[in-house]
């Protein structure tokens, strides 16, 4: 549920008509519900209600807005970063280095010092090199890091090829057969101290059984090492599980029906479990509003382009994914349209041949869904600026990201001395 609704004819995000926000703000922005963020928080929470003191930590690649992460942390979530830059954003949001989990299979020396120097929660270490290096940087400096294994457990996600990540082919995680020696081989090394594992086998899963088979590969595993007397005191399950994009198709299972599963699979483990989910805090609580440049009547279809591009949303480019689009102030009538944006190429296009609001040139649109993976993903092809975000809060509103200037834009640029003078 979010708080993205049509209210006297005009969408409205939570109290505000989006209408009014744009004329505000311009277009294209992304505009996040506070409500809808807080409630996200808060099913997940009491998904999980049953557990002893889960840690919830937000995927912050999902949406790094800080001030989206400040809501979150008020929400009692902590966050499971993948750079400095993340880590940096965390901190900034007010959200504290014991509630921080450091992810990701290519963590820099620097970001390693980095995350050592913050004194956050855990570690995620992702490989062999990895744990060595660690241990030296850790050691070299006298801190002891508290480290988790991720393990790639070898189950197939059953979602899209791009974002499954717990295969054996994939590039993440340390394969099960190798973890028990390394886990041995981390207890007795100095600057670490492994006190788990954790694992994600993907993202936007619409099946628990991947993810039930991937636990239960997990729960023997903490057997094994405790039966080689090594301790294990925490376990993290990651994220991954999936919401819903096309209001025509079946839902995913629901938190609460992930918290059962979760608490059958993890029945006597006697750990701490943690969790990093993104999308299913993030995604609906998020639109990309933007504008119909033009409607374009071609040979063989209509197209409306839009002033938001592949560049601003590239989920659709990318993935080939469904993102449902509204008219703000839709008039009942249906059309059958291609929505693109102005990016030269024919892959910038959110629907292909879509039934959808009529809308025309001058209208709004909405592309709902789009608070995880949207802006965080944004880049500037064809030298278009970063769009705005925008946080909605019961009846008011703030700019929380700056519109990129053009002069921003083109400013890091530099013409070395040997080109200097006239074109
Ligand atoms: N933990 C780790 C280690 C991850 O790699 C991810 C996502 C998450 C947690 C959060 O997963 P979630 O709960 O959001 O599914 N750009 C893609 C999604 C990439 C997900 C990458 N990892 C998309 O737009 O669908």
């Amino acid at each position: 549920m979010d708080h993205f609704e049509l209210r006297d004819g005009v969408l409205h995000a939570e109290e505000l008509a989006v209408s009014a926000i744009a004329a505000e703000v311009g277009t294209p922005f992304y505009c996040y519900s506070t409500a809808t963020l807080a409630r996200h928080a808060r099913v997940m929470q009491d998904a999980l209600a049953g557990l002893e003191a889960p840690m919830i930590a937000f995927a912050v690649k999902a949406n790094p807005n800080v001030a989206v992460l400040r809501v979150l942390a008020r929400a009692g979530l902590g966050a499971d970063v993948v750079s400095e830059g993340e880590m940096r954003r965390a901190l900034a949001a007010g959200i504290p280095p014991s509630q921080i989990v450091f992810s990701g299979v290519g963590k820099t020396d620097a970001e390693l010092r980095a995350a050592l120097a913050a004194g956050i929660f855990q570690i995620n270490v992702e490989g062999e090199e990895e744990l060595r290096r660690l241990s030296h940087i850790a050691h070299s400096i006298g801190l002891v890091a508290d480290i988790a294994l991720r393990v790639n457990p070898d189950v197939d996600a059953g979602t899209h090829a791009k974002i499954s990540t717990g295969k054996a082919e994939n590039k993440f995680g340390i394969s099960l057969d190798r973890v028990p020696a390394l886990y041995a081989e981390a207890a007795g090394l100095p600057g670490v101290n492994p006190v788990g594992i954790a694992a994600h086998i993907g993202s936007q899963l619409f099946d628990l059984a991947p993810l039930e088979a991937a636990y239960g590969k997990m729960g023997a595993l903490v057997a094994q090492l405790r039966a080689a007397g090594l301790a294990v005191s925490r376990v993290d399950l990651g994220g991954g599980l999936g919401i819903p994009y096309d209001p025509k198709l079946p839902w995913p299972p629901s938190p609460a029906e992930y918290g059962a599963m979760v608490q059958r699979a993890t029945a006597g483990w006697d750990v701490r479990l943690m969790f990093e989910p993104g999308r299913l805090i993030a995604g609906n609580a998020g639109i990309l509003v933007a504008r119909v440049v033009t409607m374009k009547r071609g040979a063989t279809r209509t197209f409306a382009v839009l002033d938001a591009a592949m560049n601003d949303l590239i989920r659709p480019t990318l993935y080939g994914v469904y993102h449902d689009i509204r008219a703000v102030e839709p008039t009942g009538e249906r059309m059958v349209a291609t929505i693109v944006g102005p990016v030269c190429e024919t892959g910038d296009m959110f629907a292909e041949d879509r039934e959808m609001d009529v809308v025309e040139t001058g209208g709004l649109v909405a592309l709902m869904t789009a608070g995880a993976y949207g802006a965080t993903m944004a880049g500037t092809y064809n030298s278009r600026p970063l769009l705005p975000e925008v946080l909605v809060d019961g009846d008011r509103f703030a700019v929380v990201r700056e519109r990129q200037t053009l002069d921003d834009l083109i400013g890091l640029d530099r013409i070395p001395d040997w080109l200097q003078g006239d074109a």
